[in-house]
């Protein structure tokens, strides 16, 4: 199945995770943006502001990639304020129109909670149609990448 996996990431937990993934099931990577550099404290405060009100107003998907040509696609994202960063939730927006009919959704946060699942659905109602599944990855104090490949091996 023809396969790609989209990450954001801001301090390389999310694409460590991504690769994982996509070496485990013989994936395509490709990283998304906003184009905005978050280093820092001024970019941990800005990428929780963005969050919280939802003001991520340009994204795209880095290299010549046409989602429209893959069955399947994991897009993987950070937890920023209790929910997926807002930047997953723009690049949605963005390629809902594109993006396969099989997706799945992997997010990785620091903290014990990892029940993100109102949040998930939230997604859901973006996409215009359910995921085919998610995962979210505690990333302090685990073995997130035993997990990711766990994860993966459902996939294959
Ligand atoms: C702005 C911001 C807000 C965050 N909020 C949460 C949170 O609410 N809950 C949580 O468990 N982790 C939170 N985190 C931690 C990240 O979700 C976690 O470290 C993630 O794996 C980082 O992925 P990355 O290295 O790919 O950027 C937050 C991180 C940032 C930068």
């Amino acid at each position: 199945m023809k396969t790609l996996c989209l990450y954001y990431t801001r301090t390389n937990t999310t694409k460590e995770v991504i690769e994982t993934i996509a070496q485990t099931i013989g994936a395509d990577v490709a990283q998304y943006t906003d184009g905005k550099d978050r280093k820092g404290i001024l970019g941990y405060v800005g990428a929780c502001f963005a969050t919280v009100n939802n003001v991520i107003s340009k994204v795209s998907v880095k290299g010549e990639i046409d989602l429209r040509s893959y069955e399947r696609i994991i897009i993987g994202m950070p937890v920023w304020a209790e929910g997926p960063c807002a930047i997953g939730r723009a690049l949605i927006k963005k390629y809902f129109n594109e993006i396969p009919a099989e997706v799945y959704y992997v997010v990785t946060h620091m903290g014990e909670k990892n029940d993100y699942m109102m949040k998930i659905k939230a997604m859901d109602e973006l996409l215009g149609k359910p995921s085919a599944g998610y995962v979210s990855i505690r990333t302090k104090d685990n073995d997130y990448i035993r997990e990711s490949r766990t994860f993966a091996e459902t996939l294959i």
